[in-house]
């Protein structure tokens, strides 16, 4: 089954419709896939169109933001490894459709440029789509738009809005889920979800209470629930915090393999865990979306950085 996208894929025609001189230009990227890099004053940012994907957030004289694997695969049909993958329409395995592959297809077809524009003359803004085709179809039974836009200022802000275009209601789950490049593990910690509950994936969903700040001794894998707060990723090895506001959702999901996982995983270094954590900004466990016919809804996060 095969899906042709709505607006073209070449770099070259894709910088003749959409191109913003010094501030947006589509280029060939890892795996020859077509990529849009957005910069400003502050930052550069590059987002795949397979996937919808952002590989790197960059704000100047930093560290990357994001992490992406040395063994990621750039392939059509394959998920990338880091960066921000989008996870829709179900987080994990999916409920109704058991034998569907995990975390969705959103982040495994390739998106339609819906425009490229700078707002403020400063701020550039991309704002790609996915609509329903074959191969959803073949795997969920409903009718959608996905709109996806990336805003660069001195934050990365990313907003998914889901659209029902059926003539029922469906429900969905989803993540942003973002991958960010750490100094060391075990120099991190994670601030914003003390005293919340979450499902525990790795001990059957057990329900538990996080005390303090979360630090990282072992393998990690916990969908917090019931919360709409900003987290801060404290580095102390890089000397700084990643703040991760949102909107729109009232889960977050943590995750390190740690190492036996890391191992099992083709596509990730043996070694990788040490320099990456996943915090996701997330509609997962019982943060359930319903949308009736016509409906909407945003999932949105803005992550910036702060010397600490
Ligand atoms: C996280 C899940 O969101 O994604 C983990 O909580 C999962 O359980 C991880 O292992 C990676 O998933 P995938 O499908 O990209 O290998």
């Amino acid at each position: 089954m095969s899906v042709t996208t709505l607006t073209p894929t070449h770099p070259d025609e894709l910088n003749e419709l959409f191109g913003q001189t010094g501030f947006i230009r589509f280029e060939e990227g890892p795996g020859g896939l077509p990529v849009a890099c957005l910069k400003n004053g502050h930052a550069e940012t590059m987002v795949s169109i397979y996937g919808g994907h952002v590989l790197s957030y960059l704000p100047d004289g930093e560290e990357p933001v994001l992490w992406v694997s040395e063994k990621a695969q750039y392939e059509t049909g394959k998920a990338i490894r880091g960066g921000i993958p989008i996870i829709w329409p179900w987080f994990g395995a999916s409920k109704r459709y058991p034998k569907n592959p995990s975390h969705g297809f959103a982040r495994k077809l390739t998106w339609d440029v819906h425009s490229a524009r700078l707002i403020d003359n400063t701020v550039p803004q991309l704002h790609l789509d996915l609509q329903d085709n074959d191969i959803t179809h073949s795997l969920w039974p409903h009718s959608f738009r996905l709109e996806l836009v990336i805003t660069l200022s001195d934050k990365l802000d990313i907003e998914l809005r889901a659209i029902n275009l059926c003539k029922n209601p469906f429900d969905y789950t989803a993540a942003l889920h973002s991958y960010f490049n750490v100094s060391d593990i075990k120099h991190v910690s994670v601030l914003g979800l003390e005293r919340r509950s979450y499902l525990d994936q790795l001990d059957n969903m057990e329900r538990k209470i996080q005390e303090g700040p979360i630090t990282f001794t072992s393998e990690t894998d916990n969908i917090f629930y019931d919360t709409r707060d900003t987290c801060r990723l404290i580095d102390t090895g890089f000397g700084r915090e990643i703040v991760i506001e949102k909107h729109g959702s009232t889960s977050t999901v943590v995750w390190n393999p740690w190492i036996d996982k890391s191992k099992r995983m083709s596509d990730f270094g043996d070694e990788e865990y040490h320099n990456m954590v996943c915090i996701e900004t997330a509609n997962a466990g019982p943060d359930v979306i319903t949308l009736n016919p016509g409906g909407h809804y945003e999932l949105c996060t803005s992550i910036s950085t702060k010397p600490l």
